[in-house]
């Protein structure tokens, strides 16, 4: 079981495990806690109630938020008696909170109505609040409320309103709070964090990116008289995941395979190219086309979980085929490694059960029966931290700050059913959103950048004749790791010359919109 496997990786009793109840911002609080020199891991509730050896190797656990409420008959909750009966400090947020007043009997109450976005809250004494002023912004985002404490445990923050915001237990460190101290939006919310880590657990700040380099010349040595195809893409998860095999396992080993889907932005098949065969020097480099079998595959398909379903099957079969041409050259390949990250996974519903399955991302939930063996060696790491390790591994920039491009490609850029033409006017367009957020130096501000082809058509006007053409959204948006994002605020002047270019310039469309949709509850993708 993973967390098994990894609780072993970091045999050093140092992790703090993060209990995740299905709140969106479980990763957030994870990368927090990482960037503060502690490994963490996120489990589920059943996984510490069911397999309770994980706390051997933890430090501290968190309780994250989630949506459910502990005053529902069935709510999901976690036998704190195995987290003291190991003496490990616990910090509470939000459902985490409720669910330790509960669990202490305390009093938890449906507030009149949800508390959402700011609060200014008035904090007691206590070591949480080092360095904290007594009066701070946080961020708040509930239905229920604690109404009193349990006996034993002192109120150390108010709102505003009079609510408990905080409290702690006073012979034993659990100490809780009802805001999110992992969104930037609460002021000192890193600090409340590290507080945590530094008065409350006795964690060691060991942890860096660069530790798994050594942990994985360990785990993938087994692999040093193997063949091992890589599915890359240029974007920074597969680029990192070829030079770490390579590293460990040889360039004779490593064959990189760059799939031409058909469903790619403009110049992107020679941009990967170059970077593989002039840049890093990939002996086994090897491209394949098959963008026939993958537009063949998926014409006539609206619906999204179908074309990432059938992206998927296509994808792998590929991945046989390719196995099979290369088998004159290269024997036999049982193994294929992928860029999957931490985030990737848990958005496909792989890591807890709470988690809704909302996308099915195409390199994590591979559909249908493959003969390949999955290599994933950063499917414990953010992106953030990807990045970290690219730069390490000396990697050209345009590498570690290229944006994020889905497998799925364009795909799932196209609402509707995909042709040709419609992937034609989408590349054209792409281009246009590329070199003008390039040109303002947004590029590097902002998490991604690209436009969506709806397959609507709307009335307009060209020159004195009526058109009836499809809409073009741009996209743009800022995140930390994906599983929040909100909309660019992007200057009037920006948003006006892409869309005066892709209107003048783009065959096929007569009107440009920009979507000013947060996640959540949007995504990021349109599909
Ligand atoms: P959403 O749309 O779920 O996207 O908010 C979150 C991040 O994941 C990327 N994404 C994918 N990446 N395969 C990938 O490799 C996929 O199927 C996929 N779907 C979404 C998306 O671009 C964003 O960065």
């Amino acid at each position: 079981m993973y967390i098994n496997e990894s609780g072993s990786r970091l045999n050093n009793r140092n992790i703090i495990l993060i209990v995740d109840f299905g709140s969106q911002y479980t990763h957030l609080i994870s990368q927090r806690i990482r960037s503060l020199g502690v490994y963490t891991e996120i489990v589920s509730p059943d996984d510490i109630n069911l397999v309770p050896d994980i706390l051997k190797n933890a430090c501290g656990v968190i309780l994250s938020g989630g949506p459910k409420s502990v005053l529902n008959e069935a709510y999901p909750s976690i036998e704190l008696p195995l987290i003291i009966k190991h003496r490990l400090p616990i910090l509470g947020i939000c459902y985490g909170h409720q669910l330790v007043a509960k669990y202490f009997g305390g009093i938890v109450k449906r507030g009149v109505k949800r508390e959402y976005g700011p609060v200014v809250v008035e904090r007691r004494e206590s070591r949480l609040f080092t360095g904290v002023p007594g009066r701070f912004k946080v961020w708040m985002s509930h239905w229920d409320v604690v109404e009193n404490v349990p006996e034993g445990f002192n109120a150390v923050a108010f709102t505003e309103y009079g609510n408990i915001a905080a409290m702690e237990k006073t012979d034993y460190p659990i100490t809780t709070l009802q805001f999110h101290p992992e969104v930037k939006h609460t002021d000192y919310g890193t600090r409340i964090l590290d507080n945590f880590i530094r008065f409350y657990t006795k964690c060691r700040r060991d942890w860096s990116p660069v530790n798994i380099l050594d942990l994985l010349e360990e785990e993938l040595k087994f692999l040093k008289n193997e063949k091992v195809i890589v599915g890359v893409s240029g974007g920074v998860d597969s680029t990192v995941t070829s030079v770490i095999l390579r590293r460990i396992i040889g360039d004779d080993n490593v064959i990189p395979v760059f799939i031409d889907t058909g469903l790619l932005r403009d110049g992107e098949r020679d941009w990967v190219e170059e970077l593989y065969k002039d840049i890093l020097n990939f002996k086994n480099f090897f491209i394949y086309d098959a963008s026939k079998i993958f537009l063949e595959n998926l014409a006539y398909v609206r619906n999204p979980e179908k074309k990432r379903r059938i992206f998927s099957e296509t994808y792998i079969k590929v991945f046989e085929d390719v196995a099979d041409r290369l088998k004159k050259l290269h024997g036999d390949i049982k193994y294929l490694a992928q860029g999957t990250l931490y985030p990737d996974r848990v958005e496909s519903g792989v890591v807890s059960k709470y988690v809704d399955r909302i996308k099915s991302h195409h390199n994590v939930v591979i559909y249908g029966k493959h003969r390949f063996k999955i290599i994933e060696p950063l499917k414990d790491l953010y992106k953030n931290e990807v990045r970290v390790l690219a730069r390490e591994l000396n990697l050209p920039s345009e590498v570690y700050l290229r944006h994020p491009f889905p497998g799925p490609g364009l795909a799932i850029r196209i609402v509707g059913r995909i042709t040709k033409r419609k992937l034609e006017i989408l590349r054209k367009a792409d281009k246009i959103v590329y070199e003008e957020v390039k040109k303002a130096n947004v590029y590097d501000k902002v998490w991604q950048a690209f436009p969506i082809l709806l397959s609507v058509k709307s009335v307009g006007i060209k020159g004195d004749v009526r058109s009836y053409e499809y809409i073009i959204v741009i996209r743009i948006v800022e995140s930390e790791d994906a599983m929040t994002a909100n909309f660019y605020k992007a200057s009037w002047e920006l948003l006006e010359r892409i869309s005066k270019r892709i209107l003048n310039e783009v065959e096929g469309v007569n009107r440009v919109l920009y979507d000013i949709s947060n996640k959540p509850p949007a995504t990021i993708e349109f599909e």
